[in-house]
């Protein structure tokens, strides 16, 4: 509730002058939008909308808000008069919905309208009658009641560009919405034709963020709610920054339409290109191709510096300084999207799984021979290093011990060591086909694909490697390299030879060295330590490839995530290699520790979850 109720007046020419112009109303929907922006400015708790025939016929939007003063009713309905603001100051800093003072004078041009009002502290209501100006005495509870019939009942030709009932409805509908998702501490309720057609209570919890998980879990669905990762920034000490908030949809849960993207900006839903681009590239790493996140993005800051008088219907908004605002969305949403789930940070309480494919046929067997697995620190979870020198073909029955390198471990083995049961990712207990690990967590059946995990894995390790600069920014970032015993050579083309000469050091810093060895040979010298496993011959050819498109210079600045991804790629195990258990759970602890991880570098999902419930079904169990 505002704390102090402030005149309703007429603005000064200068000022109107300064207002963004332009029509508001467009369809019903644009007068819902108003309507309930005036609700809430009035600090109501509970708004009903009421509509007929898609809000063509009606729209009743009924508050329990501070009300407007007998005397002023009529002055609500002239042009340009306002409670919200009084001079260009309160225009550039504007903290209500409103503040344009047009919307009831231009709903009223349009429609049959009536204002029903009770202030707050008055024991009388009024209805006054927007046609004929009439005044008079109701009963009515403290608030406001805007009743608007009949819209475009004068502009005909307007009436014709509205769609169908069912269509004009769902506008509405969506309109209630959006506000409804930023307020979580009022409720809503909508009608049409006299029956209910959406309710969100209000929640009265005092954590905002249980208020908000409440609502959008009401509003979007606790599907939503339990595919996405909470997004919180921590509030900056100058209140330059923007403080940013929300929940982010995993990759997984993105859709084909841009369709559930809510953004705020001081609780103005707003459609703006600088946080749509900043949401999405925060999604660059781990979704690829043309499908959309889902989100609802929060964002507080100092009205000053966002400038809301922009468009006339304020669903655009211009911000002093947008590089900050992208930096920040950008950074908040990736910080949200990096954590694992595996890592049980968030693990939903039931994290629904894609839906069973009917063919998918398991054969688990555990015998009794299955080598417990051991919780000791460093012991079980990794053989020992054995790092071999010069290449090794991949192949299918490969010896198992030869690949106790892969899932080494950089830095020290294993932290604080979980008892089993605890581990998201659980313990493995088998290899399928020589594509998928099969694992037993405490929700049931873990599928794992190991070659797209693995691939994420040696991904972030390398852009770790890159990124973290050593000692005080002295050294140079370059990736690990581990010198081959034995070179390899292979035949090069000239250009392959050419491009390694080239950039030789943007190969180092990849933590390759290649060089000449005949005129028409090169040999591979050096690998990052982290793909001593793959190929080194193709590693060089793709990794000469790319760099032979690019410019010596800039190619790590412009490229680096790319030119990683395919190192990664030819550095993860490949399928059909036969993998101990112990090797298994390696690539599982790690996966619960590596960001980003439920997706492989093409952000395709890396694991699944099936559950006891969907196993139970599969099997007709407990019908
Ligand atoms: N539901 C309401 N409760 C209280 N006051 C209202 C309500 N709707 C409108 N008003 C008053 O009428 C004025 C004009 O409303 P409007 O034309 O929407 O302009 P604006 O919202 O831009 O000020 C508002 O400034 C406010 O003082
Ligand atoms: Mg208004």
């Amino acid at each position: 509730m505002p704390a102090t109720r402030r005149p309703i007046r007429q603005l000064p020419d200068e000022l109107i002058s300064q207002i963004a112009a332009g029509e508001v109303v467009e369809r019903p929907a644009s007068v819902v939008r108003e309507l309930v922006d005036n609700a809430l400015d009035a600090g109501a708790t509970q708004v009903t909308v009421r509509l007929q025939s898609g809000g063509v016929r009606l729209i009743s939007v009924e508050d329990d808000g501070q009300g407007i003063l007998r005397e002023e009713l009529p002055i609500a309905f002239r042009r340009h008069a306002t409670s919200k603001i009084g001079n260009l100051h309160d225009l550039e800093s504007v903290a209500t919905m409103g503040f344009r003072g047009e919307a009831l004078a231009a709903i009223n041009s349009i429609a049959d309208c009536a204002i029903l009002s009770r202030a707050n502290g008055f024991a009388e209501a009024f209805l006054l009658d927007g046609r004929t100006g009439e005044l008079r005495p109701v009963a009515r509870s403290v608030g406001t009641t805007v009743e608007v019939k009949e819209l475009f009942y004068s502009t005909p030709a307007r009436r014709k560009f509205l769609k169908t009932d069912a269509t004009e409805l769902a506008h509405c509908i969506e309109a209630v919405r959006r506000h409804a998702l930023a307020r979580p501490d009022v409720s809503f309720a909508i009608w049409h034709e006299g029956k209910l057609v959406e309710q969100w209570r209000r929640c009265t919890d005092l954590d905002p963020v249980i208020a908000l998980d409440q609502r959008l879990g009401d509003v979007l669905g606790q599907e939503f709610l339990t595919q996405s990762m909470r997004v919180q920034t921590i509030a900056s000490d100058n209140n330059l920054r923007p403080r940013i908030w929300g929940r982010v949809g995993i990759p997984d849960a993105a859709r084909t339409r841009a369709d559930q993207q809510f953004a705020y900006v001081n609780g103005r839903f707003v459609r703006d290109k600088v946080l749509a681009h900043a949401a999405r590239s925060a999604y660059e790493d781990v979704l690829h191709g043309h499908r959309q996140p889902v989100y609802a993005l929060y964002l507080a800051m100092d009205p000053a510096r966002v400038d809301v008088n922009v468009h006339p219907t304020k669903i655009e908004v211009r911000f002093r300084d947008s590089r900050e605002v992208h930096q920040g969305v950008r950074h908040a949403v990736e910080d949200a999207l990096a954590k694992p789930r595996s890592a049980g940070l968030e693990v939903a309480a039931q994290l629904d799984s894609a839906p069973l494919n009917n063919g998918f046929s398991v054969e688990v067997r555990q015998p009794q021979s299955v080598p417990m697995y051991s919780a000791q620190p460093g012991i079980g979870l990794v053989s020992k290093p054995e790092y071999r020198f010069g290449m090794q073909p991949d192949m299918p029955g490969h010896k198992v011990s030869d690949v106790g390198a892969i899932w080494q471990r950089e830095t020290a083995p294993v932290a604080d060591p979980i008892p089993q049961e605890e581990w998201p990712l659980g313990r493995a207990v088998a290899q399928l086909q020589g594509i998928y690990i099969l694992a037993e967590n405490t929700q049931g059946l873990v599928v794992v694909d190991m070659h797209a995990a693995h691939e994420r894995i040696v991904y972030e390790r390398l852009k770790n490697q890159l990124n973290s600069i050593t000692g005080a920014g002295a050294h140079p970032r370059t990736i690990v390299s581990q010198p081959l015993l034995i070179p390899v050579t292979f035949a090069a083309t000239p250009d392959e030879v050419a491009t390694a000469e080239v950039h030789s050091e943007t190969l180092v810093t990849l933590g390759l060295v290649i060089s000449p060895f005949s005129p028409r040979t090169l040999a591979v010298r050096a690998v990052p330590n982290s793909l001593v496993q793959g190929d080194a011959v193709s590693l060089a050819r793709s990794v000469l490839a790319e760099l032979g498109q690019h410019d010596a210079s800039t190619v790590i600045e412009r490229a680096q995530n790319e030119l990683l991804s395919t190192m990664a790629c030819h550095g993860a195990v490949r399928a059909n290699r036969r993998l101990t258990l112990e090797e298994m759970n390696g690539l599982l602890r790690q996966m619960e520790e590596t960001e980003r991880s439920d997706q492989c570098n093409h952000g395709r999902p890396t694991w699944r979850q099936i559950s006891i419930k969907e196993l139970d079904a599969l099997f007709l169990r407990g019908r």
